[in-house]
């Protein structure tokens, strides 16, 4: 018997900007993403998303495909320029178009959507008007774009997310400057982050005035934390990684509050999350209905008195990646025990386990989405087959430590592995895989099924029992 509810979710994963291409088409409006990678030096040999895999105009051969992997259900975003191109405002009524179409393909092979409202794309009229996630004002565009997308679409949808991985764009795009608008500033990212949680909160808010019939959910990547020794400056260490990388990120959609200990620090140092009035009781009011956990690999920590900086491994050389840390208060560091990806990823089915767990204890039995799992490798080609048996293995492994959650009593409803099919790696290029479609650059991006799509195709089949 297998241990996955009936109606489990078996699923995969895309996102707009990473899938779609069309950057211009039809009155899109251009997006952060359309600008900053046409920048020199800012991601992987210069790629960009303008054409990515022309799922825009593939998407019916693509939807046909899902429909033979037997998925359940496909989770993608909506790319906010191409339903408004200023971000507010008047509505293009092709890009309306197009999701809704994918939205009826799918459920035409009885495939249901899931739908993230912010994978990144910020339309870029609103980084230049207003500031993009540091204004206030963004809080109503989102809102006046999350409701158009419950008007047009909720007659179909029943699964929404408003936000992907928060700490990512709010992180890399203002303390580090990897992703636009390039900011290197701590008190800035964590004005935008709060800007981006009472965005969620509103959007939620406004999903049950309007009274739409389904599920509303946030979806944060998590990375657990383990100290590197038992040593208690180690240990400490760790604590506060795991209250920075995960307890920020999930209390206020949770919880509805941040960690107070952590605000308390944050606006001692920083003055910053800065509250307007009404802010501390939309957040407690608007806790979600699910939360959608993206889970690749775990991070070692150890006390840091030197390093200072982050610097990631972008080209898939193995070891190229150094180590990262913020001076005073923690490192993330190798594990001398650990298997690792090309790009340094930590391999750890356990910690897949661990992360569903840790939200459990925390959080209580709130509804979990696998809304993120995979491997990215460049997958050895053989007379014309991909033949990703990696890939095979590192799902295989992390769906069992997905069975051994539900087992140990998580409420884990589906399973959606990053990736559908080959797209763009932000800053990694065309050449950091995770599909189980490949496609061919050189040969007018024709779809190709690889090793993986068999295997899994036998997995959802089996309801998960044929590993
Ligand atoms: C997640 C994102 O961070 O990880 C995806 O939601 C991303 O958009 C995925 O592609 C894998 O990361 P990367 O850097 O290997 O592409």
């Amino acid at each position: 018997m297998s241990v996955f509810p009936q109606d489990f979710l078996w699923g995969a994963a895309t996102a707009a900007y990473q899938v779609e291409g069309a950057h211009d088409a039809d009155g899109k409006g251009l997006s952060n993403w359309d600008v900053y990678s046409h920048l020199p030096g800012t991601t992987y040999m210069g790629t960009n998303g303008d054409v990515a895999a022309d799922h825009y105009n593939r998407f019916k051969e693509d939807v046909a495909l899902m429909a033979e992997l037997g998925m359940k259900s496909y989770r993608f975003s909506v790319s906010w320029p191409r339903i408004f191109p200023t971000g507010r405002g008047e509505v293009n009524e092709a890009g309306v178009k197009f999701y809704s179409d994918l939205i009826d393909e799918l459920l035409k092979h009885g495939i249901e959507p899931m739908l993230t409202m912010y994978h990144w794309d910020l339309p870029q009229a609103l980084q230049d008007e207003i500031g993009g996630w540091e204004s206030r004002e963004i809080v109503d565009a989102f809102e006046g774009y999350a409701r158009l997308l419950y008007e047009r679409f909720s007659d179909r949808v029943k699964l929404w997310a408003t936000f992907n991985e928060t700490i990512v764009f709010t992180a890399f795009g203002y303390l580090t400057g990897m992703h636009p608008p390039g900011v290197k500033d701590p008190k800035r990212a964590i004005q935008a982050c709060h800007h981006v949680f009472i965005s969620h909160a509103r959007a939620v808010e406004t999903f049950r005035k309007m009274g739409v019939q389904g599920q509303i959910g946030f979806v944060n990547v998590m990375q657990p934390n383990d100290p590197i020794s038992d040593k208690p400056e180690d240990v400490k260490a760790c604590e506060f990684a795991e209250g920075c990388f995960t307890h920020w990120f999930f209390d206020p959609v949770l919880k509805g509050e941040y960690p107070a200990e952590l605000l308390a620090m944050s606006q001692a140092a920083f003055g910053v999350p800065a509250f307007a009035p009404g802010d501390a009781e939309l957040l407690k009011n608007n806790i979600c209905d699910f939360i959608g956990l993206n889970y690749y690999k775990r991070e070692m920590i150890a006390a840091n008195l030197d390093v200072d900086g982050f610097a990631m491994n972008t080209s898939g050389q193995k070891g190229s990646g150094q180590e990262l840390g913020f001076k005073g208060l923690f490192k993330m560091v190798r594990n001398p025990n650990g298997r690792y990806t090309d790009w340094d990823w930590e391999i750890y089915p356990e910690g897949l386990t661990d992360a569903i767990m840790r939200i459990n204890k925390r959080y209580g039995k709130v509804p979990i989405y696998i809304t993120e799992n995979g491997l990215g490798a460049k997958d050895p080609i053989v007379n014309g087959e991909v033949l990703d048996q990696p890939r095979i293995d590192y799902l295989r492994d992390h769906i069992q430590a997905t069975a051994e959650a539900i087992k140990l009593g998580a409420d884990v409803r589906g399973y959606y592995p990053w990736s559908f099919i080959d797209l763009l790696s932000w800053l990694n290029g065309y050449q950091k895989q995770y599909g189980f479609v490949y496609v061919d650059h050189e040969n007018n991006l024709a779809r190709k099924k690889k090793l993986s799509f068999g295997w899994y195709q036998d997995v959802i089949r089996t309801n998960g029992e044929k590993l």
